[in-house]
């Protein structure tokens, strides 16, 4: 224990002056001398400190000759530290022949001791104070995951700045005034008490019940024992990952992919493979090839408006995937995190509700995009001889998911609020998306491409061959607006052409300012990099995704 004398003082005033009670005959000023703030040093051993006080005392005179000590227990007492603390404080004082003891009669200060020599702090505090070198603690094995974060751009942009970086709901469209009246009936103890519970490990019951209901509405027919609450779609993919895939394993997922699935998926020591995506989604012809020559553990599809670049696949395509994965046995997590989310007509319907009762389908949904981040909940579906162990392996990670956003949610989607409210911000982010096509038509026409999604949150833009979204973005930013750099959505991280563009933060009339300040900063990216470099490299088209 090292605290400074003030503290112990402090704490031990009581004690201390019990024991001045007991011993006013033998009256010292001990609280001058332990007082004093000459010698306060954390780094410095307690023991230490000690001595050295009682070595200032006896030296400057304030303790003379004879001056009976406190006991070892006294001390301790008095202090509120260990006696073989106090024990070793007196000890070093009798080796420099600082006091000594008589047997039956105590300890007293001995004059013509030798002063004790200066601290020296190195020499005391060089184990202690080190820093400690935590990078080298580190598991190694999660460092290519880690690495990903130090590429996201982390920098606070000034408030006028438009930003199209961040993928989720509007704070606008939050639905406060329901969850109000939500929260107003927790009113008694009863209700409260339900709040601060532990749920059941699979989930609030009254929720998965909603969330069934859900599901049926996507053409999805599950019994509740095959539903499992999570936190948050993010921590389903961790939960399969980590169920399924062991070290060296494969993962097929498309590319380019959701970031911090690729995290998930590296800090399993799975070996990555990517399948590439066309306008159609991803390319299960090369799926099927991909399979010949190798077993994968998992394939990772997010089949509705993919995050980053807002593609679809097809009806036809997920006919397909379903068949090839049934042929080689091949586990598929569906990432559905926004397939309500559509601005036309709705989509095709998810690979969970395309395939059979023994389906090899793990799906999963979320309300982050929908209605709001913060409350972290998201539900996995998956056969019931898989579901087992993925609540067990949710157990191990966090035992069960929070309550109180669970009745809370229960509640919204039990009173039919949602429907309303899934209308609302289709209109709103689909007026978003178009303001920002019709932008990028006007602004960007002929310089660079980027998808054209019917749903969900972002674009992706392609700059020229050899252009990167990094350098354009500095370039974006002293311009006013901003976005995130495609590498971080590729297994290598290498692919610097492109960027992700969200649409559904920024007001409709920013958005066409937004876009303009893009078009700008792109102009004078490539005017840069033309004045260094020759125009050849510069080729518009990509084979695979334009
Ligand atoms: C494809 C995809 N899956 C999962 C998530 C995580 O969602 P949640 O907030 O529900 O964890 C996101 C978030 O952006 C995403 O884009």
């Amino acid at each position: 224990m090292q605290i400074g004398w003030i503290n112990w003082l402090d704490r031990n005033e009581k004690n201390y002056m019990n024991w001045l009670d007991r011993n006013e005959k033998n009256y010292m000023n001990w609280l001058d001398i332990l007082t004093d703030k000459s010698t306060k040093d954390k780094s410095v051993p307690m023991y230490e400190q000690i001595m050295r006080r009682i070595d200032d005392a006896i030296v400057s005179g304030q303790l003379p000759d004879g001056t009976k000590m406190p006991t070892n227990r006294e001390l301790a007492s008095l202090l509120n530290v260990d006696r073989s603390t106090v024990a070793r404080a007196y000890l070093e004082l009798q080796l420099a022949g600082l006091i000594e003891s008589h047997v039956g009669r105590g300890t007293f200060v001995k004059s013509g001791g030798r002063s004790l020599p200066p601290v020296k702090p190195v020499s005391y505090t060089a184990n202690v104070s080190l820093p400690i070198a935590w990078s080298e603690k580190f598991a190694r094995s999660k460092d290519a995951s880690y690495s990903l974060f130090s590429r996201l751009p982390m920098q606070p942009l000034p408030k006028e700045a438009i930003a199209f970086t961040n993928s989720i709901p509007n704070q606008e469209l939050y639905p406060w005034q329901e969850f109000q009246k939500i929260l107003s009936g927790f009113n008694n103890q009863e209700r409260l008490s339900e709040l601060f519970a532990f749920s059941a490990p699979d989930g609030y019951p009254p929720l998965i019940a909603e969330i069934q209901k859900l599901l049926k509405k996507q053409g999805i027919d599950v019994g509740s024992d095959e539903i499992l609450i999570v936190n948050g779609s993010k921590q389903g993919i961790d939960i399969v990952t980590s169920t399924l895939v062991d070290p060296s394993d494969a993962i097929i997922a498309e590319e380019p992919t959701y970031h911090l699935a690729l995290c998930d998926f590296k800090s399993s020591q799975a070996r990555c493979m990517p399948l590439p995506i066309d306008d159609s989604g991803l390319r299960v012809d090369m799926l099927e090839s991909m399979l010949v020559n190798q077993r994968a553990k998992l394939l990772y599809v997010t089949p509705s408006f993919q995050n980053p670049t807002g593609t679809t696949i097809s009806l036809e395509k997920r006919r397909h995937l379903l068949q090839v994965a049934e042929r080689y046995q091949l586990p598929v997590l569906e990432d559905n995190v926004v397939g309500d989310l559509y601005y036309g007509k709705q989509g095709p319907p998810p690979l969970r509700a395309l395939s059979g009762p023994n389906s090899l389908v793990i799906h999963q949904g979320t309300i982050s995009k929908t209605l709001f981040p913060g409350f972290r909940i998201g539900w996995l579906l998956a056969p019931k001889e898989l579901m087992g162990r993925l609540r067990s392996t949710k157990r191990m990670r966090d035992v069960t998911t929070n309550t109180m956003s669970q009745v809370l949610l229960a509640e919204y989607l039990k009173r039919g609020f949602y429907d309303k409210h899934l209308e609302e911000v289709r209109q709103l982010y689909g007026r978003r998306k178009d303001a920002m096509l019709a932008a990028l038509e006007k602004h960007l026409h002929g310089e660079v491409t980027w998808t054209k999604p019917d749903g969900g949150m972002s674009l992706w833009m392609r700059l020229p061959t050899g252009c990167s979204s990094r350098d354009l973005l500095s370039y974006a930013e002293r311009e006013g607006t901003a976005f995130i750099p495609g590498d971080v959505f590729f297994f290598a991280g290498d692919r610097q052409e492109y960027l992700r563009l969200s649409f559904v933060q920024v007001d409709e009339r920013k958005i066409e300012e937004g876009i303009q300040r893009l078009a700008k900063a792109i102009r004078l990216y490539l005017k840069t990099r033309l004045a260094t470099r020759n125009s050849k490299d510069l080729l518009l088209r990509d084979p695979a995704l334009t």
